[in-house]
């Protein structure tokens, strides 16, 4: 168990690792993890024939035809069969980091447990907008690492004082970096664990629609909670940017417990961003279409054959069921710094040394320090001659 958050940008680590350093070939970039695939076709008409909605301000709870268009499409993904109200289950967000964040101040102000130290538990390797949304909201960010083998954290060996005071947990499926999935029976654990203890769930999806078809559809945090008859005290994030490449659009949304939302709409009234109205009549036409999400995951999916049979031999098992993200262990080419280090000084690639997307605990030790990050985000080609490189770099 780790309270470090280590919040600067991995990405300016990175600039600052490789800095001065000339890169070995012409740069390919699989730092970032913002998809290069086409978007949509029809996202520039959906947007000229909306642009008078660019004069208004939007409202903060978003247009009925983006709410029931995103009820229609959780209903279609995870069987919900109209368990979530378009009308008082949904809230529009500049795409999910946004609502992450502020996710971490409705629990602090609406959570009935009201400690003098509130604690936030997050996964570790975790996404930094948990951390800085837990130290927004003065409470202990606490870094939990997975259990050996499992998608969850061993949830029922956490100090009973810690648990007392944890006010929400996050916990993302697929994960970023390691792709790693929850089961159905792990969201029904974790709701129910943490409904026990009045521990908010902030469920982020945002990768839901990138998954190996030969793995299947991942599971989801509502219909788990559809399960156990509520969608109390359960919160899922999901957007635009990795299903339908639009991480530019900036649209996403919120589902899940009324009562939450309805007090967090009050909040979010004051202080964060409305979603233009046009941006979500885009959003409207994206959940209503899975024809490009699918065609994007052809792409991932050929992308990730590729890497099987490049890297498989250096690396073993290397596809991930969800996510685009390759998360190899390159302990052997002495760590994730070591190994980033090598692959730009050799090869040109630009990738994440695991341990930038962690913390670091008080005994100096950080689960992913052994891990390098590759985003496959690019054209084909692109991908290709990356991953090449890659082979001919770690043998
Ligand atoms: C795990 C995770 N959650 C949330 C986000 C936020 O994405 P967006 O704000 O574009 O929806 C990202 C973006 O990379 C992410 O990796």
């Amino acid at each position: 168990m780790t309270t470090t958050p280590a919040l600067q940008s991995p990405f300016q680590r990175l600039t600052k690792l490789i800095e001065g350093i000339a890169p070995g070939a012409p740069p390919i970039d699989l730092g970032v993890g913002e998809p290069r695939h086409p978007m949509p076709a029809f996202v520039g008409p959906v947007l000229a024939e909306n642009l008078a909605g660019f004069g208004r301000y939007p409202a903060i709870k978003g247009t009925p035809a983006f709410r029931s268009s995103v009820a229609g499409w959780l209903d279609r993904r995870f069987g919900l069969d109209g368990f979530i109200d378009p009308e008082t289950g949904i809230v529009p967000l500049n795409g999910s980091r946004e609502g992450l964040f502020f996710a971490a101040l409705g629990a602090r102000q609406f959570s009935a447990k009201q400690p003098e130290r509130p604690a936030v538990l997050l996964p570790n390797p975790f996404y930094f907008a948990y951390a800085a949304g837990a130290e927004a909201a003065g409470a202990e960010a606490v870094m939990l690492a997975a259990a050996p083998g499992q998608a969850l954290p061993d949830l029922d060996a956490l100090d009973p004082a810690l648990v007392a005071r944890t006010i929400a947990l996050y916990f993302a499926s697929p994960a970023n970096p390691d792709g790693a999935v929850a089961g159905a029976a792990d969201w029904a654990k974790l709701i129910a664990w943490a409904r026990a203890h009045d521990i908010y769930v902030f469920a982020d999806e945002c990768y839901s629609e990138i998954y190996r078809e030969a793995a299947g559809a991942p599971a989801g945090a509502l219909a788990a909670a559809k399960a156990s008859g509520t969608a109390e005290k359960v919160i899922v994030f999901n957007s635009l940017s990795k299903r339908s490449n639009l991480a530019g659009l900036r649209c996403g949304f919120a589902a899940g417990d009324p009562a939450f939302l309805a007090r967090w709409l009050n909040l979010r009234n004051i202080a964060a961003p409305q979603v233009p109205t046009p941006v979500q009549a885009v959003g409207s036409a994206a959940f209503a279409d899975e024809t490009h999400v699918a065609e994007n995951r052809r792409l991932y999916d050929a992308k990730f054959a590729l890497a099987d049979r490049l890297l498989s031999p250096a690396f073993g098992k290397v596809v991930p069921d969800g996510g685009f993200f390759l998360w190899l262990d390159v302990a052997r080419f002495g760590g994730g710094e070591a190994a980033a280090l090598k692959l730009w000084r050799e090869a040109g690639v630009r990738a994440v040394p695991g341990g930038y997307l962690a913390a670091t605990g008080p005994d100096g030790t950080n689960p992913a320090t052994n891990h390098l990050r590759l985003a496959l985000v690019d054209a084909p080609d692109v991908t290709e001659a990356a991953l090449t490189r890659l082979a001919e770099t770690f043998v």
